[in-house]
Protein backbone atom coordinates (compact mmCIF):
# COMPACT_ATOMS: atom_id res chain seq x y z
CA UNK A 1 0.00 0.00 0.00
CA UNK A 2 1.19 3.62 -0.80
CA UNK A 3 2.08 5.25 1.71
CA UNK A 4 0.52 9.45 2.78
CA UNK A 5 2.33 11.79 1.82
CA UNK A 6 2.36 15.80 2.67
CA UNK A 7 3.04 18.41 0.24
CA UNK A 8 6.53 20.20 0.48
CA UNK A 9 5.04 23.11 -0.55
CA UNK A 10 7.15 23.41 -3.86
CA UNK A 11 5.24 21.60 -7.05
CA UNK A 12 8.60 20.03 -8.41
CA UNK A 13 9.22 18.50 -5.53
CA UNK A 14 6.39 17.09 -4.92
CA UNK A 15 6.29 15.15 -8.52
CA UNK A 16 10.27 14.05 -7.50
CA UNK A 17 8.79 12.92 -4.08
CA UNK A 18 5.63 10.89 -5.26
CA UNK A 19 3.32 13.63 -3.72
CA UNK A 20 5.35 14.86 -1.02
CA UNK A 21 7.23 13.61 2.44
CA UNK A 22 6.15 10.52 3.76
CA UNK A 23 3.91 11.19 6.36
CA UNK A 24 4.57 11.03 10.18
CA UNK A 25 8.35 10.85 9.66
CA UNK A 26 11.09 12.70 10.15
CA UNK A 27 13.34 14.23 7.03
CA UNK A 28 16.67 15.57 7.69
CA UNK A 29 17.52 18.35 5.59
CA UNK A 30 21.21 19.17 5.32
CA UNK A 31 23.38 22.22 4.12
CA UNK A 32 25.99 25.10 4.07
CA UNK A 33 24.62 28.81 5.41
CA UNK A 34 22.76 30.25 3.13
CA UNK A 35 22.27 27.00 1.17
CA UNK A 36 17.95 27.25 1.71
CA UNK A 37 17.44 24.99 4.39
CA UNK A 38 15.11 27.55 6.04
CA UNK A 39 13.32 28.04 2.50
CA UNK A 40 12.66 24.80 1.88
CA UNK A 41 10.94 24.48 5.48
CA UNK A 42 9.49 28.09 4.94
CA UNK A 43 7.38 26.74 1.56
CA UNK A 44 6.44 23.48 3.89
CA UNK A 45 4.86 25.40 6.17
CA UNK A 46 2.96 27.69 4.26
CA UNK A 47 1.42 25.07 2.45
CA UNK A 48 0.70 22.73 5.26
CA UNK A 49 -0.99 26.12 7.01
CA UNK A 50 -2.72 26.54 4.03
CA UNK A 51 -3.76 23.12 4.04
CA UNK A 52 -5.26 23.53 7.73
CA UNK A 53 -2.97 21.56 9.44
CA UNK A 54 -1.42 22.70 13.09
CA UNK A 55 2.22 23.43 12.36
CA UNK A 56 5.08 24.26 14.88
CA UNK A 57 8.29 25.96 14.31
CA UNK A 58 11.09 25.64 17.00
CA UNK A 59 13.74 28.36 15.69
CA UNK A 60 17.08 28.14 17.71
CA UNK A 61 19.24 30.21 15.66
CA UNK A 62 17.48 33.55 14.42
CA UNK A 63 14.68 35.40 16.12
CA UNK A 64 11.10 35.29 14.80
CA UNK A 65 11.27 38.58 13.27
CA UNK A 66 14.07 37.89 11.26
CA UNK A 67 12.37 34.14 10.15
CA UNK A 68 9.43 36.28 9.17
CA UNK A 69 10.70 39.02 7.23
CA UNK A 70 12.98 36.26 4.74
CA UNK A 71 9.09 34.65 4.32
CA UNK A 72 8.07 38.08 3.53
CA UNK A 73 11.30 38.29 0.73
CA UNK A 74 9.74 35.45 -1.10
CA UNK A 75 6.30 36.32 -0.47
CA UNK A 76 4.67 34.33 2.04
CA UNK A 77 3.37 36.25 4.92
CA UNK A 78 2.70 34.07 8.00
CA UNK A 79 0.77 36.71 10.25
CA UNK A 80 -2.86 35.13 9.62
CA UNK A 81 -1.59 32.20 9.95
CA UNK A 82 0.16 32.69 13.49
CA UNK A 83 -3.30 34.61 14.01
CA UNK A 84 -5.44 31.35 13.37
CA UNK A 85 -3.47 29.34 15.45
CA UNK A 86 -1.85 27.03 12.36
CA UNK A 87 1.69 28.31 13.15
CA UNK A 88 3.14 28.56 16.32
CA UNK A 89 6.57 29.82 16.77
CA UNK A 90 8.23 28.37 19.16
CA UNK A 91 11.13 30.98 20.60
CA UNK A 92 13.68 29.08 21.36
CA UNK A 93 16.53 31.94 20.10
CA UNK A 94 14.67 34.51 22.57
CA UNK A 95 15.07 31.92 25.29
CA UNK A 96 18.58 30.76 24.71
CA UNK A 97 19.50 34.84 24.87
CA UNK A 98 17.96 35.03 27.95
CA UNK A 99 19.06 31.81 29.45
CA UNK A 100 22.74 32.91 28.06
CA UNK A 101 22.31 36.05 29.39
CA UNK A 102 21.64 34.58 33.28
CA UNK A 103 23.96 32.00 32.73
CA UNK A 104 26.91 34.57 32.23
CA UNK A 105 25.80 36.23 35.40
CA UNK A 106 25.40 33.21 37.76
CA UNK A 107 28.98 32.11 35.91
CA UNK A 108 27.46 28.77 35.03
CA UNK A 109 28.36 27.35 31.49
CA UNK A 110 26.20 27.37 29.04
CA UNK A 111 26.13 23.94 27.88
CA UNK A 112 23.41 22.39 29.90
CA UNK A 113 21.09 24.86 27.63
CA UNK A 114 20.44 21.96 25.24
CA UNK A 115 19.59 19.50 27.91
CA UNK A 116 15.86 20.89 27.65
CA UNK A 117 15.49 20.10 24.05
CA UNK A 118 13.85 16.61 24.47
CA UNK A 119 11.24 18.66 26.84
CA UNK A 120 10.56 21.41 24.06
CA UNK A 121 9.45 18.61 21.78
CA UNK A 122 7.32 16.63 24.74
CA UNK A 123 5.86 19.72 25.28
CA UNK A 124 4.07 19.80 21.43
CA UNK A 125 0.95 19.46 21.86
CA UNK A 126 -0.90 16.17 20.60
CA UNK A 127 -2.92 17.81 17.51
CA UNK A 128 0.18 19.41 15.77
CA UNK A 129 1.29 17.47 12.32
CA UNK A 130 3.79 19.39 10.78
CA UNK A 131 7.02 20.38 12.75
CA UNK A 132 10.26 22.52 12.14
CA UNK A 133 13.45 22.51 13.96
CA UNK A 134 15.50 25.09 12.38
CA UNK A 135 18.19 24.12 13.37
CA UNK A 136 20.06 20.99 15.21
CA UNK A 137 23.18 22.65 15.06
CA UNK A 138 23.52 23.54 19.07
CA UNK A 139 22.18 20.30 19.97
CA UNK A 140 25.33 19.01 17.82
CA UNK A 141 28.00 21.44 19.74
CA UNK A 142 27.04 20.87 23.00
CA UNK A 143 26.81 17.37 22.63
CA UNK A 144 29.31 14.37 22.46
CA UNK A 145 28.64 12.66 19.61
CA UNK A 146 27.05 9.20 21.78
CA UNK A 147 24.71 12.04 23.39
CA UNK A 148 23.92 13.62 20.15
CA UNK A 149 23.01 10.38 19.07
CA UNK A 150 20.52 9.66 21.94
CA UNK A 151 19.00 12.68 21.87
CA UNK A 152 18.39 12.65 18.47
CA UNK A 153 16.89 9.29 18.24
CA UNK A 154 14.43 10.06 21.22
CA UNK A 155 13.75 12.97 20.22
CA UNK A 156 13.02 11.46 16.35
CA UNK A 157 10.84 8.58 18.19
CA UNK A 158 8.88 10.64 20.23
CA UNK A 159 7.50 12.85 17.14
CA UNK A 160 6.72 9.65 15.51
CA UNK A 161 4.53 8.58 18.18
CA UNK A 162 2.97 12.12 17.80
CA UNK A 163 2.38 11.17 14.22
CA UNK A 164 4.19 14.23 13.03
CA UNK A 165 5.86 15.07 9.65
CA UNK A 166 9.24 16.56 10.41
CA UNK A 167 11.71 18.56 8.74
CA UNK A 168 15.08 18.66 11.23
CA UNK A 169 17.26 21.28 10.28
CA UNK A 170 21.39 20.86 10.34
CA UNK A 171 24.17 22.67 9.22
CA UNK A 172 27.97 21.03 8.51
CA UNK A 173 30.22 20.15 11.26
CA UNK A 174 33.93 19.53 10.76
CA UNK A 175 34.00 16.07 11.66
CA UNK A 176 30.74 14.92 9.51
CA UNK A 177 30.01 12.25 12.47
CA UNK A 178 26.86 13.72 14.14
CA UNK A 179 25.46 14.69 10.45
CA UNK A 180 25.54 11.10 9.74
CA UNK A 181 24.30 9.74 12.70
CA UNK A 182 21.24 12.22 11.78
CA UNK A 183 21.09 11.09 9.10
CA UNK A 184 21.63 7.59 9.58
CA UNK A 185 18.44 8.15 12.18
CA UNK A 186 16.19 10.06 9.96
CA UNK A 187 13.89 8.23 6.79
CA UNK A 188 14.65 10.34 4.66
CA UNK A 189 17.63 13.04 3.81
CA UNK A 190 17.27 16.27 1.52
CA UNK A 191 20.98 17.59 0.95
CA UNK A 192 21.19 21.36 -0.11
CA UNK A 193 24.97 22.41 -1.67
CA UNK A 194 26.17 25.46 -2.88
CA UNK A 195 29.35 24.96 -5.50
CA UNK A 196 31.13 26.86 -8.14
CA UNK A 197 31.90 25.86 -10.96
CA UNK A 198 35.86 25.20 -11.79
CA UNK A 199 36.18 26.54 -15.13
CA UNK A 200 33.58 29.80 -15.29
CA UNK A 201 33.68 30.32 -11.76
CA UNK A 202 29.50 30.39 -11.18
CA UNK A 203 28.23 29.57 -8.48
CA UNK A 204 25.14 27.09 -8.51
CA UNK A 205 22.71 25.32 -6.11
CA UNK A 206 21.93 21.87 -5.97
CA UNK A 207 19.74 19.80 -4.23
CA UNK A 208 20.08 16.18 -3.80
CA UNK A 209 18.13 13.18 -2.59
CA UNK A 210 20.22 10.56 -1.58
CA UNK A 211 18.20 8.83 0.86
CA UNK A 212 14.19 8.43 0.94
CA UNK A 213 12.46 5.27 2.20
CA UNK A 214 9.85 3.76 0.55
CA UNK A 215 10.34 6.27 -2.60
CA UNK A 216 11.68 6.03 -5.91
CA UNK A 217 14.68 8.35 -5.90
CA UNK A 218 16.47 9.09 -9.28
CA UNK A 219 20.08 10.20 -7.51
CA UNK A 220 19.75 12.71 -10.08
CA UNK A 221 21.21 16.17 -8.73
CA UNK A 222 18.60 19.16 -9.36
CA UNK A 223 19.45 22.61 -9.83
CA UNK A 224 17.52 24.68 -8.26
CA UNK A 225 17.41 28.84 -8.00
CA UNK A 226 16.19 30.91 -5.26
CA UNK A 227 14.75 34.42 -6.30
CA UNK A 228 11.69 36.31 -4.76
CA UNK A 229 9.23 33.12 -5.23
CA UNK A 230 11.43 31.23 -3.05
CA UNK A 231 12.83 27.68 -4.11
CA UNK A 232 12.88 27.13 -8.06
CA UNK A 233 14.01 23.78 -8.84
CA UNK A 234 14.81 23.84 -12.64
CA UNK A 235 13.63 21.30 -15.04
CA UNK A 236 15.38 17.82 -14.10
CA UNK A 237 18.04 16.34 -16.21
CA UNK A 238 16.55 13.78 -17.79
CA UNK A 239 20.18 11.94 -18.93
CA UNK A 240 17.88 8.80 -20.00
CA UNK A 241 15.22 10.41 -22.14
CA UNK A 242 18.24 12.55 -23.81
CA UNK A 243 20.19 9.67 -24.82
CA UNK A 244 16.91 7.81 -25.81
CA UNK A 245 15.95 10.89 -28.09
CA UNK A 246 19.86 11.56 -29.51
CA UNK A 247 19.78 7.78 -30.15
CA UNK A 248 16.30 7.82 -31.89
CA UNK A 249 17.91 10.97 -33.92
CA UNK A 250 20.61 9.17 -35.38
CA UNK A 251 19.08 5.81 -35.96
N1 LIG B 1 13.93 37.34 -1.44
C1 LIG B 1 14.97 36.66 -1.89
N2 LIG B 1 15.34 36.73 -3.19
C2 LIG B 1 16.38 36.03 -3.66
N3 LIG B 1 17.15 35.23 -2.91
C3 LIG B 1 16.86 35.14 -1.61
C4 LIG B 1 15.76 35.82 -1.02
N4 LIG B 1 15.70 35.52 0.28
C5 LIG B 1 16.72 34.69 0.51
N5 LIG B 1 17.43 34.46 -0.60
C6 LIG B 1 18.61 33.60 -0.76
O1 LIG B 1 18.51 32.53 0.19
C7 LIG B 1 19.65 32.50 1.03
C8 LIG B 1 19.23 32.19 2.45
O2 LIG B 1 18.59 30.94 2.45
P1 LIG B 1 18.27 30.23 3.86
O3 LIG B 1 18.04 31.24 4.92
O4 LIG B 1 17.19 29.25 3.60
O5 LIG B 1 19.64 29.49 4.10
P2 LIG B 1 20.00 28.46 5.27
O6 LIG B 1 20.54 27.24 4.62
O7 LIG B 1 18.84 28.32 6.18
O8 LIG B 1 21.19 29.24 5.99
P3 LIG B 1 21.65 29.23 7.54
O9 LIG B 1 22.41 27.96 7.77
O10 LIG B 1 22.51 30.43 7.63
O11 LIG B 1 20.42 29.33 8.38
C9 LIG B 1 20.24 33.89 0.98
O12 LIG B 1 21.63 33.85 1.21
C10 LIG B 1 19.88 34.34 -0.43
O13 LIG B 1 20.87 33.89 -1.33
MG1 LIG C 1 18.49 28.85 8.14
Amino acid sequence: MPINRVPTGIKELDEILEGGYPAQQGILVSGPPGSGKTILATHFLYKSCKDGKKCVLMLTQVNVESFLEQAESIGIDFRSCIEKGTLHISKSFETRTNKIYNATRHGAGIGFLEKDCVQSVLDIPEDVEIVVIDNLDMLSLYHSKEEFADKFFTINDILYAKKCTTLFLIGQEETGIKQAIAQHTSFGNIELHISRDAVTGRGMRQMYIPKMRCTYISLEPLNFKITKEGINIEKIFQRDEIIKGALEHVT
